[in-house]
């Protein structure tokens, strides 16, 4: 094998496109997923590239320093595609501290882990961390955040990610650890977990559920498809410059309800329903605590060094999701009734 690359958090939503991706186009890598598989990790996301030569799951947790140091011994990785996180800002709201043990601890632990590996021989050895855009705060009507503005967290999720942001770049500026920055907006596409707005809402229209959007659903939100994320990291991994931060976004901003208008009309077409019927499932409900009201990112210096760009339009990315998960109904119930929580012991355990 030619590298040997950690990749954390590869049974998550982002994840498993990262690892399908690394391990399909290059077979002479071999790809360590490690991911703790919590609510939010699904092994059935990776099923197609499981038994691939080039792949290896771990089931392990990023906060246990002595098992990423064992971990780091096993297989003396070449790079790090660091994605592992508590990711949903509700249950951020309602729990902090997970988000603080794994965000923050786990990601010093690869730090630390990567930096006594490596030593002072620095050549081909990357650290990439996959931040968000919720690092940079709330924009008025106005603005884009770009890579130099300031950082305003508001939420313990994105205070948490700020911090580990942080903390990547002290390890770069003190140590010259090499390591690489992304900060994304807001992803959708197949495999993500239903508790985030796409996909929550597209179960609900689809079992006659309300659907519910929070305050008036003027808040504004930048939409990547996933796999368009993948392609990002995949380009940053290889030709980013060491120490420097890539935006990434959609340059494509809804309004959570013009969004959910889109939704319901989608839905309506593919499910053979008269035109408006998922739209009266629509219910305003009480506010997030701290809401942030826009997010949107200036892409330009991934466009212009990188030459990256989004791929699709979001009618054509949001159609092809939602068929994604109505052709994928045994997902969605595996998720729904949490039976995707024992595949792992199926898979891994008793063969
Ligand atoms: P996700 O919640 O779907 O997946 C997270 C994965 O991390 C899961 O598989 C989970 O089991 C694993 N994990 C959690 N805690 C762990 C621990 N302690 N040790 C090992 N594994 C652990 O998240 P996602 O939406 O795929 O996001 C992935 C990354 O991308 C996160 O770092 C997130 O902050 C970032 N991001 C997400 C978005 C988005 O729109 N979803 C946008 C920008 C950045
Ligand atoms: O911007 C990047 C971030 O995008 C990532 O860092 C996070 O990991 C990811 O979860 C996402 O955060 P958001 O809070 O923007 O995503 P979420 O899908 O939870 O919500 C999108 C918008 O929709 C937000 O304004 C809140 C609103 N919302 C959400 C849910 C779940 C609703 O109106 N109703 C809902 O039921």
């Amino acid at each position: 094998m030619k590298k040997t690359i950690l990749i954390t958090g590869g049974a998550g939503f982002i994840g498993s496109h990262v690892v399908r991706l690394f391990v399909q186009k290059y077979p002479d890598y071999l790809i360590v997923n490690l991911d703790k598989l919590t609510y939010a990790g699904n092994l059935l996301n990776i099923t197609d590239i499981e038994d691939s030569p080039n792949y290896v799951f771990e089931k392990g947790d990023i906060v246990d320093e002595a098992y990423i140091e064992c971990l780091f011994e096993k297989y003396r990785f070449d790079g790090i595609i660091h994605l592992a996180a508590e990711s949903h800002v509700d249950r951020s709201i309602s729990n902090p501290n997970e988000f603080i043990f794994t965000n923050i601890i786990g990601t010093v632990n690869l730090l630390n882990a990567a930096r006594k590996q490596w030593k002072e021989d620095f050549e081909n050895k990357l650290l990439y961390f996959i931040s968000t855009d919720e690092v940079y705060g709330s924009l008025g009507n106005e603005g884009f955040f770009t890579e130099s503005t300031a950082y305003s967290p508001r939420s313990p999720y994105s205070a948490s990610k700020a911090s580990a942001d942080h903390l990547v770049r002290a390890f770069y500026h003190t140590y010259k650890l090499p390591v690489v920055l992304s900060n994304c907006s807001n992803n959708y596409g197949s495999y993500q977990f239903p508790e985030k707005l796409i996909p929550l809402a597209i179960h609900n229209i689809k079992n006659m559920k309300a659907v519910p959007v929070y305050g008036k659903g003027e808040n504004i939100r930048d939409w990547l498809y996933v796999v368009d994320h993948a392609k990002a990291i995949d380009l940053i991994f290889h030709k980013g410059i060491t120490g420097e931060t890539y935006n990434i976004g959609g340059n494509n901003e809804w309004k959570n309800i013009d969004l959910i208008m889109l939704l319901c009309k989608l839905m309506d077409k593919h499910l053979n329903r008269k035109d408006g019927t998922s739209e009266s499932l629509i219910t305003f409900v009480k506010d997030r605590a701290g809401h942030d009201m826009r997010y949107a990112i200036d892409a330009s210096k991934i466009k212009t060094e990188l030459n990256w760009e989004p791929s699709l339009q979001f009618e054509q990315g949001l159609n092809l999701t939602v068929e994604w998960y109505l052709n994928n109904e045994p997902w969605l119930d595996n998720v729904t009734s949490g039976a995707y929580q024992s595949y792992y012991e199926q898979q891994y355990i008793k063969r």
